[in-house]
Parts: structure tokens; sequence; C-alpha cells
């Protein structure tokens, strides 16, 4: 405020000093270059026109962003960019409060760590508050600035499209994808967090994120019901826990945060992949239903190699050179950060089929989790499966606890005999590339309805 006024004041002075203030101005700027800025807070009055300011944060000094300005060299040429890095490219997405992204500071950070890449956070928090869809209307300009930005860096630094790698939250996602559009579909990689949904859905792949913006693309999708798009856009779409509701995210007591829950997981995870080691592996197939349900056990079809996994490898790791486009991965989460689930199919075979529908609730203990699984067997048939995503590999569970499901009706409530079935339970982590677990239980159990039986489960790891 107060250099603002500032401003205003020398604007007022008379013209034979006004020389000397502009040199003063100019050396102002390379001052402020040198120094560190901050995403600024937009007011609701000024908050809809398109203000745009570039934070380079580097290795050297992952806490200081530093002011670049596409026009003038120097800010990009004296800046402490590094060449033989990538660049990330941050841009966030509609800001309904106008403030500054709350996890912009996480994310940068987790991006600088590993001490690889130069990063670029784009603060449109100006022009992408008070209306959504005046936000809406910001974004081919801002897209613009960005490719400019881009072309400036290419020119200026001899980087190549290849090693830039933009990761676009919500609204953000689209703006990449228009950048993309813009740079011929050049650019190495594209990470959309959530693309947005309103305005989206419909739109022509031009308008929105799609697969030839970039080299690869890929989508993390967790509100697909809500604030997230619920279409591929990229070569790979995570849907995380089918893409729509995220575990943990129902029971908040703040309002906000319970209608952002969802739509901020995938911000979360992402940030995740990047701190933790652990996987966060997902597997294609139809849909989430058929996953959960142990239709989908590798990632040969479509053939992707191996499975993708969130974060930072190259295309996902598929290692693919031709990529396929819209695969819709499935993968299961935990309800807090690293997230990471251990995929593992659960299997109980009847020794006879029955002629009605089976349902067996199948629960792994392992020392501070567990995990609960209910299997259908269809009337006619042997075989029960399911998916769960448990906190540990499957050799870290202790005990199984298998329950024949009784059925409520009146019959069965005046019979006095319980229903029981004989079979053999078996397990298998995930990616599965074989058509058969890999491994059972010795005996068979016999489950009485309604009546847990447990055993020790002592697979080696
Ligand atoms: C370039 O940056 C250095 C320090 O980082 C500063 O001393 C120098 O004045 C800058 N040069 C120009 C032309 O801005
Ligand atoms: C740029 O990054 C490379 C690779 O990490 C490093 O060896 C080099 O010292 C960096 N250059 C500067 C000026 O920091
Ligand atoms: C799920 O699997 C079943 C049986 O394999 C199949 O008929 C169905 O079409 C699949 N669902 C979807 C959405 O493709
Ligand atoms: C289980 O919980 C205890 C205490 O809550 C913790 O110290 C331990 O590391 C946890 N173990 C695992 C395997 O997560």
């Amino acid at each position: 405020m107060a250099k603002e006024e500032r401003r205003r004041n020398r604007m007022i002075l008379i013209p034979g000093i006004l020389l000397l203030l502009s040199l003063a101005r100019a050396e102002d700027k390379v001052h402020l270059s040198n120094h560190c800025t901050d995403f600024r807070t937009a007011e609701l009055l000024h908050g809809s026109s398109l203000s745009v300011q570039f934070l380079l944060f580097t290795p050297q000094d992952p806490n200081c962003g530093v002011l670049i300005n596409v026009h003038e060299p120097i800010s990009i040429q004296n800046s402490s960019f590094n060449s033989t890095l990538g660049t990330k490219i941050l841009i966030h997405g509609f800001r309904a409060l106008g403030t500054k992204p709350s996890w912009i500071d996480g994310m940068i950070g987790a991006l600088l760590r590993p001490g690889e890449a130069n990063v670029i956070a784009v603060d449109w928090v100006y022009g992408s508050t008070v209306q959504y869809h005046s936000a809406v209307e910001n974004m081919m300009e801002l897209a613009l600035r960005i490719s400019v930005l881009i072309r400036r860096l290419i020119a200026l630094r001899g980087i190549s499209e290849k090693s830039i790698h933009l990761i676009g939250i919500s609204l953000g996602a689209h703006v990449s994808g228009l950048v993309g559009y813009f740079l011929e579909g050049k650019l190495g990689r594209i990470t959309g967090l959530d693309p947005a949904a309103y305005k989206f859905t419909k739109a022509s792949a031009e308008e929105r994120l799609d697969p030839g913006d970039a080299l690869f693309v890929e989508a993390i999708h967790t509100d697909a019901d809500g604030f997230g798009i619920r279409i591929p856009v990229g070569h790979i779409d995570y849907f995380v826990n089918g893409g729509k509701d995220q575990p943990g995210c129902s029971v908040l007591r703040n309002p906000y945060n319970y209608l952002i829950c969802d739509h901020m997981r995938s911000i979360n995870i992402y940030i995740s992949s990047l701190e933790n080691s652990c996987s966060l592996m997902a597997f294609p197939c139809s849909s989430y239903q058929n996953f959960t349900d142990g239709d989908c056990l590798d990632c040969f079809d479509p053939f992707l190699l191996s499975c993708p996994q969130i974060g930072l490898l190259d295309h996902g790791g598929i290692g693919m050179t031709k990529l396929p486009t819209g695969v819709q991965v499935f993968m299961m989460t935990t309800s807090e950060a690293p997230y990471c689930a251990y995929h593992s199919l659960l299997e109980f075979k009847l020794q006879e089929p029955r002629n009605t529908d089976t349902s067996i609730e199948i629960t792994v203990h392992s020392r501070n989790f567990t995990t609960t699984k209910k299997v259908e067997i269809p009337k006619g048939s042997h075989l029960g499966k399911g998916i769960i995503g448990h906190h540990a590999p499957l050799c870290q569970v202790d005990i199984v606890g298998l329950k024949l499901l009784g059925k409520k009706s009146m019959q069965r409530f005046w019979s006095r005999t319980k229903a029981q079935v004989t079979g053999k339970f078996c397990a298998a982590a995930l990616p599965l590339y074989s058509s058969e677990p890999t491994w059972c239980l010795s005996q068979n159990l016999i489950l009485t309805e309604n009546q847990p039986v447990l055993h020790d489960l002592a697979m080696a790891c």
C-alpha cells in the first residue's frame, strides 16, 4: 500500500525530477529482483482482473521466491535459474477467498528437496478470485503469459521444451492444457491435480487438458462427483479410491474443509508422493467396482509394461515409448499421509457350490490396522474375491478373520440349524502376474454363520 502511494506521489512531481525518479525506479526493480517475493492477497474489489507474478524458487534458496519479469531479460539471465535442471511450473486454481494457496509452500519445498529442479510458482490470485466465471475468462490470457515465459526461458537459457513440467491444480490443470496447446504439445509433462469439472466436462479437447498437450499428460482425480472432472483427460488418469469420495473426508467438523476435502486430496497425495518413497500404484480397469471386485490384478491390459505410480517417475513408470491415451487406472489409499495402501487380492473358494448367494466378511489385522472386505460368492459358483487396500503388505498381516454372513430372513430366524460352508482362503499381493493366487492357507476352513474364525497368516515377505 505504502509503495503504491509513493508511486502515485511521484507521478505528480514536476517533470524535471521525473527522469531522476525513473532511474531510481529502475534501480528499485533490480533491487527487488534480488529479494524474496511472496504471493499476494487479492482484495475483493480489485480481484477479478488478471495480474500475474512468476516466482522462481531454486534448490540453492528454497524459501525465497524471486520475481521474474518476462519483459526484463536480466531478471531471467541474472537469476539463480539452473539450466541443467528440469523446470516445474506450478499453477493454482480458483481462489474463492483471494488468498495465497495454503499448500503452495509445502508443494514447492517437496519439489525442490531432491535438488533437481527449478520451480516457478505462478501467482494469479488476482484474477482467480471473486467469481468462478471471471477466473475462467482470465485463463486464456494467463496461459498466453505463461507461454511467453516459457519461450523466454528457452531463448535466454537454452533449455528444452521437454525439460518443462507443468503442475496444474483444478482450473490450473486446464490452464496447463492451454499452455501445452500453445506450445504445440512439445512440453515434457503435465500433471493435472483434480482438473476442474465446471465448464470443462463438455468442453472441446482444445479448451481443456487433453493428452495432446504434452509428451506425457497425467491426471489425479479425487472429486469427480464434485469439483473435479470425471472424464479421462490424459495418457494416464488416476481415479483414487474410485475418484469420487476420499477416506477420512466425511467426518470433518469444519464445513469449508468438508466441502473441499475430496478436491484437496489430489494435492495432498501428490505432495506425499514427492516426500515419501512408498508406492502409490494404480491398476487399469473398466470401473472401480470391477477393480475392487478383483477383476483387474495386473497392468497387461492395456499393455503398460509395469503399473503406473503417482510421483515423478518418467511416464509414471509405465515404460512405454508409444503411450496409450485415456487409460483409467484405479487405486485405494489410506485416509492420512502418506496415503499408500498395499493392494491385495483375497479369495474364498467353496468346496461345494451352494444353491444360494454366499457373503463372507474377511478381516485382516496387522499390528496397528484392520481392514475389512465383504466378498460375494454367487449362487452356483465356487469363488468369491475382492481387493483390499491395507496399511501394511500381506506379509505383515498377523491374523485373518473370516465370517459367513447370515441372511436376515424370517425363515432363517426360526430355523434351528445354522448354515455352514467349507472352503479355502487364499491371498496375493498386487500386481499379480498369473491367474492363480500365490498363497493359500493349507487346510480348509469351516465357517459357521455369524461365527468369526481367526487364523494366523504367516506369509513370508
Ligand atoms: C546480478 O545479480 C548480482 C547478485 O545476484 C548483482 O550483484 C548484480 O548487480 C546483478 N546484475 C544486474 C545487471 O542486475
Ligand atoms: C546446477 O545443477 C547442477 C546439477 O545439480 C549442479 O551440479 C550445479 O552446481 C548447479 N549450478 C549452479 C550454478 O547452482
Ligand atoms: C465389469 O465387469 C463385468 C464382468 O466382467 C462386465 O460385464 C462389466 O461391463 C464391467 N463394468 C464396466 C463398467 O465395464
Ligand atoms: C504401531 O503403533 C505404535 C504406537 O502407536 C507405533 O510406535 C508403531 O510404529 C506402529 N507400528 C506400525 C507397524 O505402524
